[in-house]
């Protein structure tokens, strides 16, 4: 069976990096002449990009791959990959545990799609983890958006996070030239992109590994530089980035961000605990005082800025008076969004080997608190929009209700509103909000002022 007549499906597990990967191996794939199949079981090669970062999100890989190696035994020229981070962790293991997969590939090798392929469609069962230059894009994603685009602006994390292992399974940090970044923001607005989100896993580190220092010693490319290097490119008008690490985050970035005006008022700034003995013990590198000065620091010069953010609950050791200290957090704070998990030990980080574990029943009561709370504030939060008029890009039509589209305010909130999708994506329209919701909201266009009859 030739190329051209082989149909792909991706199957993307995880984080935005994990998502921005898939839309570059399957713009190889395409490249390669390989069709988009909308159904797994159609397909003749399937590739799992994976994520790790808890126990159950690398169960739910297995149970998908174990279905997919049954088809291999009665289809055998169908072609069985994992990628991302499953696949960085595991390696070899991955094909003493499912012999039928011809392809293993860790997060680096996400751009020699190709290569490696070539390598298995001659007949060998290949593994390619070992740790490597990320190249520069050599090919067209094929996005799942017109609208909005993810650009990668650093690969990899430094941090030790004692519970983490994405620096095991993503390497060290590799910054994306200023150049190369700009190139591809302005190709993404000659194709119509409206909105871009600046992606990495640590990205207030973008820089620190590229050559050239100021003179008061500060590294030449920081995020903020780049912001405002990238922020005139015509046809952009929003940018967005993730994620913060408040251990990095400067008020220089704050200041930009409120006077670069596409950069949008919401930031996403994970504290995990509100307890400062514990976030020492998860090696975070600050304490919750200096969690709130930023926050406070962000809400003294844009008033209305919208936070989320993440929390791990029954991180090893954490007594009830440290969990309290996470809910007053919450409470005290308010945040649009607070991404919540219980506590996963995973291979090879520190956190794992302690004995002061805590329990399951524990950790599931935990959370099940601070989801509560969660939810209570992100619905007062929600209440600010009640009235409003915001400005609102649209990007699809709402799946459940096909008389309305679903965009995103400048503060990342989800909004519906009447309308057709074939004249509105990609525009920016603005829309009075009639209903709110926790995470949500429900608009309507304000009518035109009347002409004036003279
Ligand atoms: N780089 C980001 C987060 C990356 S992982 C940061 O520094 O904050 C995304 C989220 O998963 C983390 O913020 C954390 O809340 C959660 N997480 C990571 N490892 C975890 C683990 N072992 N158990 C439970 N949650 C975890
Ligand atoms: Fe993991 Fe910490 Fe790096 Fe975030 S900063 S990716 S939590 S090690
Ligand atoms: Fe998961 Fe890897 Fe992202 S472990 S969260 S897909 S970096």
């Amino acid at each position: 069976m030739t190329a051209a007549s082989r149909r792909y499906h991706i199957t993307t597990f995880g984080c935005q990096m994990n998502k921005a990967d898939s839309e570059r191996m399957a713009g190889i794939l395409e490249t390669m002449g390989f069709e988009w199949a909308e159904q797994p079981d159609d397909a003749d090669l399937i590739l799992y990009n994976t994520c790790t970062i808890r126990d159950n999100a690398e169960q739910k890989v297995y149970s998908y791959l174990g279905r997919q190696a049954i088809r291999k035994q009665t289809q055998p020229d169908l072609t069985l990959i994992v990628a991302g981070c499953v696949a960085q962790q595991e390696g070899e293991q991955l094909l003493r545990r499912v012999p039928e997969l011809d392809l293993v590939m860790g997060p680096q090798h996400a751009n020699r799609l190709q290569d490696l392929l070539e390598d298995v469609f001659s007949g060998n069962q290949v593994v390619a983890t070992e740790p490597l230059h990320i190249m520069e894009d050599i090919t067209k994603p094929r996005r799942d958006s017109t609208v909005t685009a993810w650009v990668n602006v650093i690969y990899g994390c430094n941090e030790r996070c004692t519970y983490c292992v994405v620096p095991n399974v993503r390497g060290v940090e590799q910054s994306r030239t200023p150049e190369a970044i700009r190139a591809e923001i302005e190709a993404l607005a000659q194709q119509g992109f409206k909105e871009i989100t600046l992606l990495g896993q640590n990205i207030d580190a973008y820089g620190r590994d590229l050559p050239g220092s100021t003179p008061e010693g500060r590294h030449q490319h920081t995020l903020t530089d780049l912001l405002y290097y990238i922020h005139d490119v015509p046809g952009i008008e929003r940018i967005r980035f993730a994620t913060s690490h408040p251990r990095y985050f400067t008020e220089r970035l704050i200041r930009a961000c409120a006077e670069l005006p596409k950069v949008c008022e919401h930031f996403h700034i994970p504290f995990q605990s509100g307890d400062n003995e514990l976030l020492k013990a998860m090696a975070r590198g600050y304490t919750h005082e200096k969690y709130r000065r930023i926050i406070d620091t962000i809400r003294h010069y844009m008033p209305d800025a919208s936070i989320s953010a993440d929390a791990i609950v029954g991180f090893p050791g954490e007594t009830d008076a440290q969990f309290e200290r996470t809910l007053k957090l919450v409470d005290e704070l308010s945040f649009d969004l607070v991404n919540t998990a219980a506590y996963s030990p995973r291979p090879n980080t520190p956190a794992a080997l302690w004995d002061n574990q805590v329990s399951e029943a524990v950790k599931t009561d935990r959370l099940q608190q601070l989801n509560r709370l969660v939810s209570t504030k992100a619905t007062e939060r929600s209440e600010r929009y009640r009235g409003r008029i915001e400005e609102v890009l649209v990007e699809a039509q709402n799946t459940k209700d096909p008389t309305q589209v679903m965009g995103r305010t400048r503060s990342n909130r989800l909004t519906f509103f009447p309308g057709d999708i074939a004249t509105m994506q990609g525009k920016l329209i603005n829309v009075k909000i009639t209903e709110v919701r926790a995470f949500s909201l429900t608009g309507v266009q304000p009518l035109a002022a009347p002409i004036a009859l003279v």
